[in-house]
């Protein structure tokens, strides 16, 4: 990967506004381009040259490893996709997610947040879906993936922290 800016590089005059966002992933941000895309390829230019999932598994070789080592694969992970969930040039959002946690798994969980989700509180209260911040991580915000993995996880229901139960789930952020 070399280091060139976006004058010196080929795709940088028309697609600049692209990477206008607050973070810009790795490649993308040295502007190697190619290294995803094929420059040569046809009839359609640009196209990727491996499935995703391989492009991102070449550098996240360690992560690709761990999500292949859980018992249960999230369905979009384990289909190999991985730009459903995170852009793979810029974001405005952690982890360069096309959007913010939540909405990210709303967009598929339909509806999930309407009903009461894991417990009725007191009066009948759903448990809360996001909040300011994770009781388990403080720099980041409470959300559904303080509670699922988004990759994959030991338990059906992809628990954080290779938790294996809904019980146990509980005690990690609610000890007493
Ligand atoms: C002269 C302007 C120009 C340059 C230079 C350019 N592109 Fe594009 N590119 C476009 C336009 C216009 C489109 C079609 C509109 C769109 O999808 O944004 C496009 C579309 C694409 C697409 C989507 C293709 C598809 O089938 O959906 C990819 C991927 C792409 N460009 C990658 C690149 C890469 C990588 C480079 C550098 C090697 C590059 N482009 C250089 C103007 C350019
Ligand atoms: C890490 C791999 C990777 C790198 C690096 C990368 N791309 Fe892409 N690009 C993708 C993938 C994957 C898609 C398909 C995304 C999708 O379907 O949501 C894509 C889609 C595109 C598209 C069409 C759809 C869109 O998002 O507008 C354009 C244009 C594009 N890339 C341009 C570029 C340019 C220009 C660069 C260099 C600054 C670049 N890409 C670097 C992986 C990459
Ligand atoms: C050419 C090497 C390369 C490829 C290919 C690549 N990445 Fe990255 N990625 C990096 C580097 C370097 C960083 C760390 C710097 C940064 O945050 O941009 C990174 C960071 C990330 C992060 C943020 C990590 C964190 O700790 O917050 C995510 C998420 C990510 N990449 C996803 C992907 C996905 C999805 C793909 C496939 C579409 C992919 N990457 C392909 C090099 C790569
Ligand atoms: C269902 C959505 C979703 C899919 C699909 C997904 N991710 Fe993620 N990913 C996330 C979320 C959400 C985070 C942030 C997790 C957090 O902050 O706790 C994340 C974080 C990451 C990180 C950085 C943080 C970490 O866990 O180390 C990397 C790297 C990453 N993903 C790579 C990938 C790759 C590679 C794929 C495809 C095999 C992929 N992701 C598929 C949602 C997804
Ligand atoms: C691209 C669509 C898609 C996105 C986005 C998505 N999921 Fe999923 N999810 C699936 C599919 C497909 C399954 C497997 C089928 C099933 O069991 O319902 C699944 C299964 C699950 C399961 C296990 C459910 C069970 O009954 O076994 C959990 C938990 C889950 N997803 C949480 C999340 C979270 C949290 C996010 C956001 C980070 C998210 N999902 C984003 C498609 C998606
Ligand atoms: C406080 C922890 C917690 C949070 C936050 C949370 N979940 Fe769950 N989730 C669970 C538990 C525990 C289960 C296991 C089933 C049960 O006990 O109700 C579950 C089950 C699921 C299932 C499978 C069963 C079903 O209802 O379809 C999906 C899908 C799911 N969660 C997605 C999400 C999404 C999407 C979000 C964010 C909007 C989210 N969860 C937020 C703890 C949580
Ligand atoms: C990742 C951390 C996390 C996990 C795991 C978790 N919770 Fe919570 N829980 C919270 C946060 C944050 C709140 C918001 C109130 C607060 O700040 O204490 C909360 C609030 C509650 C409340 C009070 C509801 C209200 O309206 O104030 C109950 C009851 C509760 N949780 C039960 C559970 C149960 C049962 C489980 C396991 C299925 C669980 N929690 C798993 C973080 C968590």
């Amino acid at each position: 990967m070399t280091l060139i800016t976006q004058e010196e590089n080929a795709c940088g005059t028309c697609h600049k506004r692209m990477l206008d966002k607050d973070s810009v992933h790795g490649p993308a941000a040295v502007w190697a381009c190619s290294t995803c895309h094929d420059p040569d390829s046809v009839p359609n230019k640009y196209r990727l040259k491996s499935e995703e999932a391989e492009l991102c598994n070449g550098c996240h070789v360690n992560k690709m490893e761990d999500f292949k080592s859980r018992y249960f694969a999230h369905g979009p992970v384990g289909a190999g996709l991985c730009t459903v969930c995170h852009d793979p040039h810029a974001s405005g959002h952690p982890s360069f997610l096309h959007g913010k946690p939540n909405a990210v798994c709303l967009a598929c969980h339909e509806g999930l947040d309407q009903g009461t989700h894991v417990v009725r509180g007191v009066g009948g209260k759903a448990h809360p879906l996001e909040g300011p911040r994770n009781p388990l991580d403080e720099r980041k915000t409470f959300s559904c993936v303080s509670c699922h993995d988004p990759h994959g996880g030991e338990a059906q229901y992809l628990f954080v922290r290779e938790v294996k139960s809904s019980f146990a789930l509980c005690r990690e952020c609610h000890p007493k």
